[in-house]
Parts: structure tokens; C-alpha cells; sequence
């Protein structure tokens, strides 16, 4: 069954990357969540998309010059006023703690392709190992050398290689950087290539589908999963097909 993955939680309707995002996708039918995280002053995993706070939060500024309590302060749900009031930026270890009562999968994409975040990767190691999530995680990033270094500190721990540029074969990505998946743009992927990639034994989760005649395509491609904004229109399709 194609799995259904709710990008920085039901991204289309709730706070993206807030706790009420990543709780609506229970209700919405999905069988994970996707996330963003990056390293705070004081080397918190926080889970928020950008570099700085500005686009999602109502303050102003890297992420990386704020510790965490300082961060707890801004509004990442200032966008939703009256509907949610006062979400707070979530670490890592938040989400580890909500997902300790479901049976949630739990895609953590490193935002380490702009900003190098020193000892990201031992960091989230550590985490996954302490809440004993290793066979629920997988490991994302556009920075495919983490990805590896990631996987040769933590061989146990699933990753996958994120791109968004045609590649006639992309389970090669997968295998140069030891990958057990590829993420790629839905926009760049073929039934062919899912295909392919499928029987090198490579799952194919593409990202960030949110029209449902696309998505549709994907399930009848079988691909391994799909990140979507809108887990309840892929619930819905996938009980359709
Ligand atoms: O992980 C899939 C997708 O989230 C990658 O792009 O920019 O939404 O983080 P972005
Ligand atoms: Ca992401």
C-alpha cells in the first residue's frame, strides 16, 4: 500500500511544522509525518523549514543566533490568528515524545544544505536512539554527503536522497550515497523510473504532491509513499483505488 506521508505535518490547512500540524494528521488519515529541522544557539534540533524565523514566525532572524527558550518566545501560528493561537516552534525531542503513543513514521529532513549545522548528524543519532525510534525514522536531505555520513555512523537508521533535477537513474543516487531511498520533486519522476528504481530495491516517495490527479497517478504507480500537504486527499484517493 502506498504509504501517506503529511508534509510539515497537514501543511495545506494547519501551522506547517507546528505540534497541531503533525496531531491533525492522525485524525486525516496519514501514516506519517515529514519535517524540517535545524540547530538552535544553543544546539537544540528545532523543527522549523527556513534558516531564519521570518517567513513562518512573528519575529525576525537565524534560527541558529536564538537558543531555544528564546525561540519558544516567537508565534509560529501568527499567520492562523483566532484559528491557532501561540504554537510554538517544537524540537525534535517533542515530537519524538508525541510519537512515542502512536505508530506514526517519522521522515526528518536535515536542513543542512545551506548552513553546515556542526554535529547535526551525531545529534539526531542520539535522539532517534534514546526514544528507540530507529525503525520508525527516515533520515532526508538535498545534502546527499551528510546523508552518507549519516548512514556510516548509523547503518540501522534508514536515509534518503531528496533532488529536484532529472536523472535517468536515480536508484544510482540512492546507491553512491548509500541511501535506501529516493525523495525526488514529483514533478521530475515517471511511472518508469518508479518502476525501475522499485526493483533495485530503492523506495520511491515523491514530494510535495498536492493535486489529486497527480496523486492519483502515484498510487496506480505504486510508488512507496507520497508527501503531501493534504493527507486527507490522499487518504481519500487511496481508498478510492
Ligand atoms: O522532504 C520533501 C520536501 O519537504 C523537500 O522540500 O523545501 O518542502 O523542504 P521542502
Ligand atoms: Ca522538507
Amino acid at each position: 500500500m502506498v504509504a501517506i506521508i503529511g508534509h510539515r505535518g497537514a501543511a495545506g490547512t494547519f501551522p506547517e511544522n507546528t505540534m497541531v500540524s503533525f496531531i491533525a494528521c492522525e485524525k486525516l488519515g496519514a501514516d506519517g509525518i515529514e519535517l524540517d529541522v535545524q540547530l538552535s544557539k544553543d544546539g537544540e534540533i528545532v523543527v522549523i523549514h527556513d534558516e531564519t524565523i521570518n517567513r513562518t514566525t512573528n519575529g525576525k532572524g537565524y534560527v541558529k543566533d536564538y537558543t531555544l527558550s528564546e525561540l519558544k518566545q516567537f508565534d509560529a501560528s501568527y499567520k492562523f490568528k483566532g484559528q491557532f493561537d501561540n504554537c510554538t516552534i517544537p524540537t525534535l525531542r517533542e515530537v519524538f515524545e508525541w510519537a512515542q503513543g502512536n505508530n506514526f513514521s517519522v521522515n526528518v529532513e536535515l536542513k543542512n544544505d545551506k548552513l553546515e549545522y556542526h554535529g547535526l548528524e551525531e545529534r539526531v543519532i542520539n535522539l532517534i536512539r534514546s526514544f528507540e525510534m530507529e525503525n520508525r525514522v527516515v533520515l532526508s536531505s538535498f545534502n546527499h554527503k551528510s546523508m552518507l555520513k549519516f548512514t556510516l555512523m548509523a547503518p540501522d537508521i534508514e536515509t534518503a536522497v531528496l533532488y529536484n533535477k532529472r536523472n535517468k537513474e536515480p536508484w544510482k543516487i540512492a546507491e553512491d550515497y548509500k541511501a535506501r531511498a529516493i525523495h525526488p520533486n514529483y514533478r521530475i519522476i515517471t511511472d518508469d523510473l518508479i518502476e525501475k528504481t522499485l526493483k533495485y530495491n530503492v523506495a520511491v516517495r515523491p514530494y510535495t504532491v498536492n493535486d489529486a490527479k497527480i496523486m492519483k497517478r502515484l498510487i496506480d504507480a505504486k510508488c512507496s509513499a507520497i508527501i503531501t500537504d493534504y493527507p486527507e486527499m490522499a487518504f481519500q484517493l487511496r481508498g478510492e483505488i
